[in-house]
């Protein structure tokens, strides 16, 4: 690729208000150069795979937007400097948005055909879902060899600045010549693009890695404060239109993403024709940009992560001919909670009474929680509340019984903890009757009322005067007039007693 004869040298090493890139730092930045038949143009654009290289529609056309025939383009790579030790490509086959209207600058898109897959890694483009990592005030990053000021010199050395995503709003400058379903501005007026930087990227950093949002098109003057750069908008009506023209990789989040769990992803990728085939899969789990993690099942990853926190994974898919093409995004995993039911300890309680249950829990994210408990056993926790009452009113203790509390965060994490429930016996109630008085040598009834918390069945001894006798009924005559103290006692199947007695005066 020839060298342009004006190489810039008055505003030095400025493109407006930037300063020059790094070899490499720019891997998808390509040089576009075009023969307009009486010069030879400059714009930028973006490699987005292999073979597909984004452009403006304006640096492709003549000015009857007439595209000019692929013969007429070269393509520079893998170099910051313009010039013959750039990485040259023929373009096959030019690709103009059809409703790009050059009067308005609206759709000014072009999608350029390498003559041969390009080995550098590519730029992915914002899904139109995205419009959090690109929103008004995100620092926005352009390179380009184009003018250095306005009117000014172009820099055959690669420049790169950084200029802040402007609100729609802050447009309005432009009045009706702003339409915001294809444009999108950017820059203070302290930084700009400029002539010959058009076709090039605007990105914003996302996933460790920058993604393309806008494509330079067009503005008034050059970093002039009232007037910020205009970019085709790629995150809305036109994303569509990009994404069906180039290969692209991406995947989904099927589950709600929960620490602790295998987070379900699922990836999709796509390959238009001349690409590929797109036959090795990959994902970046730890976030260290190698696609490396394996064994995870391809196209589906089922990572746990340990805790909760903001996760960068990526996804790639390869071809034989050195077609990468990777999406990177950030999942939000939401951390589990914390249940405990009870104190080490965990609860007793005596059979026929009841005991509080008591619930902790603490969330990652501070998130509300909500407390059930299966307290039978049955796996389902059909009693809600941070605090419940346990009761033993049908258990024969001694026993145990395993109560489990499940502690659910607000986006539907769960723990679970499980506490025992000691039942203790409960000795039997008796109650032996009133005090007698009595004739001596009179049949005497007595019966002890008795009855069980557990349930048990009860056995009754007597102890009267020097005799024993057994049942809840017995009967026995006095011989000798005195004053006599029976006793009953009951006795549960678990060895509990409950002893009660009755005075019995014996008269001659
Ligand atoms: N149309 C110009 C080109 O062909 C790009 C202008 C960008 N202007 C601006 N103020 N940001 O290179």
């Amino acid at each position: 690729m020839a060298a342009p004869a004006a190489i810039g040298s008055g505003n030095g090493d400025r493109i407006v208000g930037g300063h020059a890139a790094s070899p490499g730092e720019y891997p998808a930045q390509g040089y576009l150069e075009i023969n307009t038949g009486s010069e030879l143009a400059r714009c930028g654009g973006t490699l987005l795979d292999a073979r597909h290289f984004l452009t403006a529609a304006h640096c492709v056309v003549d000015d009857l937007e007439a595209s000019y025939p692929p013969s007429a383009f070269h393509v520079g790579l893998n170099n910051i400097e313009v010039g013959p030790s750039m990485d040259v490509f023929g373009v096959t086959n030019v690709d103009v948005h059809s409703s790009y209207d050059g009067l308005l600058h609206l759709n000014d898109l072009a999608m350029l055909t390498l003559d041969r897959p390009a080995p550098y890694t590519p730029l992915r483009i914002v899904r139109s879902d995205e419009t959090a990592i690109w929103a008004p005030g995100t620092t926005a990053t352009i390179v380009g060899w184009g003018r250095t000021s306005p009117g000014g010199p172009v820099s055959d050395t690669l420049l790169e600045a950084t200029a802040p995503i402007r609100a729609d709003n802050d447009c309005g400058v432009y009045s009706n010549a702003f339409d915001p379903n294809t444009m999108v501005c950017a820059g203070n007026g302290a930084t700009d693009t400029c002539q010959g930087d058009s076709g090039g990227p605007l990105m914003v950093p996302y996933g460790g890695v920058l993604v393309l949002v806008g494509v330079t098109s067009w503005g008034n003057g050059c970093a002039d404060p009232r007037f910020p750069g205009l970019y085709a908008r790629l995150g809305g009506a036109l994303n569509q239109w990009v994404m069906q023209r180039h290969a692209w990789a991406s995947f989904s989040v099927v589950t709600p993403a929960h620490s602790g769990q295998p987070v379900r992803l699922e990836a999709s990728w796509f390959q238009p024709l001349g690409i590929g085939p797109l036959n090795t899969p990959g994902w970046d789990l730890d976030g260290d940009g190698d696609y490396d993690d394996t064994p995870v099942p391809v196209p589906a990853a089922g990572p746990i992560f340990p805790s909760g926190g903001a996760f960068t994974v990526g996804f790639q898919v390869s071809s034989p001919d050195g077609t990468r093409v990777a999406y990177r995004r950030v999942i939000v995993v939401n951390g589990t909670p914390t249940a405990v039911a009870g104190g080490v300890n965990g609860y007793s309680v005596r059979e026929g009474g009841s005991v509080l249950l008591t619930a902790s829990g603490t969330d990652p994210e501070g998130q509300a929680l909500s407390y059930s408990w299966d307290l039978d056993g049955n796996g389902a926790f059909e009693i809600s509340g941070q605090t419940t009452s346990f009761s033993a009113l049908h258990l024969d203790g001694p026993t145990t019984r395993a109560v489990v509390l499940r502690v659910c965060d607000s986006a539907g994490a769960c723990a679970t903890s499980s506490a025992t429930a000691r039942v203790r016996n409960a000795p039997p109630r008796a109650n032996a009757g009133r005090d007698r008085r009595v004739k001596r040598g009179r049949k005497v009834r007595f019966f002890v009322r008795a009855s069980d918390p557990g349930r048990d069945r009860l056995r009754a001894s007597w102890r009267i005067a020097g005799r024993s006798k057994r049942g809840s009924r017995v009967t026995h005559v006095f011989k000798r007039p005195g004053l006599y103290v029976v006793r009953v006692t009951v006795t549960d199947g678990d060895g509990g007693k409950t002893t009660d007695r009755v005075r019995v005066r014996v008269r001659r």
